[in-house]
């Protein structure tokens, strides 16, 4: 059958309206993008909470640093992955199309992240009191690896490292993830 001009450019604006539709967000997805960013902001915040107590020591208050890192302890790991499980295409959102495609590695970023964040909470436990100075790092100590060439420590390793290095190499586990899987 021989179509005319007219079938043609329906044709093609239906094949335009589907691709369109597809691409509008459902309000549930809208929902989950919004709840990560505001957890990734969180973080963020906690993140602030302590740096500023690194800065300076006397202001440390072991249960609003242990309250920080439990806030990026609770979502990282699989909370975090969780939250981009599936396709969101959105207009709202930065986030790659790659960390599906990558999902390990996205996770085991993630999973880093949370180890970090035990740690600190397990330095802050332990040091109820003023900031000890085993918390922070030494003059001209190494941090070792660069955003993208990290050396993720072992439970052990964790643990032995005075707080303010676990909290710079958790502060490289956000690069680390940002540069891979979040737009510009
Ligand atoms: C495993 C990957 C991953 C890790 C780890 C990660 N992020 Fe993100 N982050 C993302 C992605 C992906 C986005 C984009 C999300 C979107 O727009 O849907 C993002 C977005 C953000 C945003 C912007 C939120 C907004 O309002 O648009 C901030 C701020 C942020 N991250 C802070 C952090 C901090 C601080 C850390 C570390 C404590 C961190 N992130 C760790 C993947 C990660």
């Amino acid at each position: 059958m021989k179509q005319t001009a007219y079938m043609k450019k329906a044709g093609l604006l239906s094949i335009v309206g589907a691709v369109l539709m597809a691409g509008v967000p459902s309000p549930a997805a809208e929902d989950l993008v919004s709840r990560r960013q505001a957890d990734m902001k969180a973080m963020a915040a906690a993140a602030k909470t302590i740096s500023g107590m690194f800065k300076d020591p006397a202001s440390y208050k072991a249960a609003e640093f242990r309250w920080a890192a439990d806030t990026i302890r609770d979502k990282s790991g699989a909370v975090l992955s969780g939250h981009f499980a599936s396709e969101t295409a959105s207009p709202q959102s930065k986030a790659k199309p790659n960390i599906l495609e990558e999902r390990e590695r996205f996770a085991r970023i993630a999973n880093d992240l949370r180890d970090y964040a035990v740690a600190l909470d397990a330095a802050a436990q332990n040091n109820p009191g003023s900031m000890p100075a085993s918390m922070r790092m030494k003059p001209g100590e190494t941090m070792g690896g660069g955003p993208l060439g990290t050396h993720v420590p072992n439970e052990q390793e964790l643990s032995a490292m005075p707080a303010e290095h676990a909290f710079h190499l958790m502060l490289q586990t956000c690069t680390t993830c940002h540069v891979r899987f979040r737009m510009e």
